[in-house]
């Protein structure tokens, strides 16, 4: 909780930092590249920095974390914290680090603001950014010990052993372990950090769901190709797409992400767009290596049946279970007249489906997608702790503190 000395003065200078946040942001990763220039190998993902994601995503969130704490000083945003820190550990971040981010983003707040930031004005953020990186350090340390593992020890090297051309824009890779040791297990919907060595000699960061349940053996993971190539943005997909043969070695880190199936017998209800069905493909695949007795309703939106990754597995999986059925909503269908049974023209739209009664709700696709399926599962009474989502990419819904 923010002290008797910080609260007023957080609550008088939140709107100003608010409202120059982007370029507090903006200032604070030149500053700290240019001192850093080790975190833009392998650690940050310059695609991200290049359109100014990441930068309004870290920053934004310490707004929004101290707006939460002037506004709900009993409460921490749980739901920030659990995500960054999972994003955080699948990257290896150190403890350590915390302190050049604190000292970087301080120096970007001066500058901004200029004699705004008076002593007791440096003091109250300082104060807001150390009990946001206390809480995150001890997730973190947390998250490490639960797979009894180190940031130096998350990153391990597979091979490539299958490559499935899903689409013209998704492949899918099969990797298996090069070495003896026991392979970390994951839970449904996790995903992992793989880790590019670029052309140019810097290491390049990428998450990417993990699509099937664990064998002990192999992961796998299907990657979208970023068009454009747009540099940075779009490399790492790229370099994937292009020069990823069987038989290649990959960098993985060990599994995180906190958007999991949650083990109950609940109905569940996994709604995806695009490769958002990455992770809804990986749950299924898990129901269906447990055994499952759940009702499963598996709804996916897609431009048309031929850009639909991982298709053939979610209907083979679907069958193995006892009661799983799939809709699908393709905006573009080839052949709109001719659609077959599950299938519907359009965006999804869920009134043209039954809820499942006291149902578990998972989504995963672009930001538009999922604010629009959750707006309309909320207007038919679902309860917004029944709505989980994960967000491909800087989290700009949480970060959102206006
Ligand atoms: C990602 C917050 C400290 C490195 C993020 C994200 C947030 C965040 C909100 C985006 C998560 C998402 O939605 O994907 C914070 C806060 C910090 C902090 C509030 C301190 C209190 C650090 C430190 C480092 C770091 C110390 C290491 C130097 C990163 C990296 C990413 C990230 C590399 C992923 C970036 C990307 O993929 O572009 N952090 N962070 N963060 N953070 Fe932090």
């Amino acid at each position: 909780m923010l002290s008797d000395t910080s609260l007023p003065v957080i609550t008088a200078t939140l709107p100003v930092v608010g409202a120059n946040i982007k370029e507090i942001a903006q200032r604070f990763y030149e500053h700290m590249f240019a001192e850093h220039p080790e975190l833009l190998d392998g650690v940050f993902n310059r695609g991200n920095q290049a359109d100014g994601r990441q930068q309004q995503a870290l920053a934004g969130s310490i707004a929004a974390f101290a707006t939460s704490l002037v506004e709900k000083p009993d409460e921490l945003p749980d739901h920030l914290l659990s995500r960054v820190s999972h994003k955080h550990v699948s990257l290896g971040l150190r403890p350590d680090q915390y302190q050049i981010v604190h000292d970087h983003f301080m120096w970007a707040i001066g500058d901004v603001l200029g004699d705004a930031v008076t002593d007791d004005v440096a003091a109250a953020w300082d104060e807001v950014y150390w009990i946001m990186a206390n809480v995150l350090i001890n997730k973190e340390r947390g998250l490490y010990g639960a797979v009894k593992l180190s940031p130096e020890t998350i990153w391990r090297t597979w091979r490539v052993v299958e490559r499935i051309q899903e689409t013209d824009d998704v492949v899918t890779f099969v990797v298996e372990r090069t070495d003896e040791r026991d392979v970390k297990p994951s839970l449904p919907g996790q995903y992992v950090t793989l880790k590019a060595l670029m052309p140019d000699g810097v290491h390049q960061p990428r998450q990417y769901s993990l699509t099937k349940a664990d064998d002990g053996e192999h992961r796998q993971f299907s990657v979208k190709r970023v068009h454009g190539l747009k540099t940075p943005d779009g490399e790492v997909s790229n370099l994937l797409h292009s020069q990823f043969e069987v038989g290649d070695e990959v960098v993985l880190s060990a599994p995180f992400g906190d958007v999991v199936l949650e083990y109950t017998d609940r109905p569940v209800v996994l709604a995806s767009a695009g490769i958002g069905v990455t992770p809804m493909a990986g749950m299924l695949s898990h129901l269906v290596q447990a055994k499952s007795q759940r009702t499963v309703r598996f709804w996916h939106a897609d431009n048309a049946a031929d850009t639909f990754a991982l298709r053939q597995q979610i209907e083979e999986d679907l069958a193995k279970l006892p009661d799983a059925s799939m809709t699908a909503w393709f905006a573009d269908p080839a052949e709109p007249t001719q659609m077959a049974d599950g299938e519907l023209v359009g965006f999804m739209d869920i009134s043209a489906v039954e809820l499942p009664v006291d149902a578990a709700y998972y989504l995963c696709g672009p930001l538009v997608f999922m604010q629009a399926v959750r707006s309309s599962l909320i207007a038919a009474g679902v309860p917004a702790k029944d709505i989980q989502y994960e967000v491909f990419g800087p989290d700009l819904w949480l970060a959102d503190f206006t």
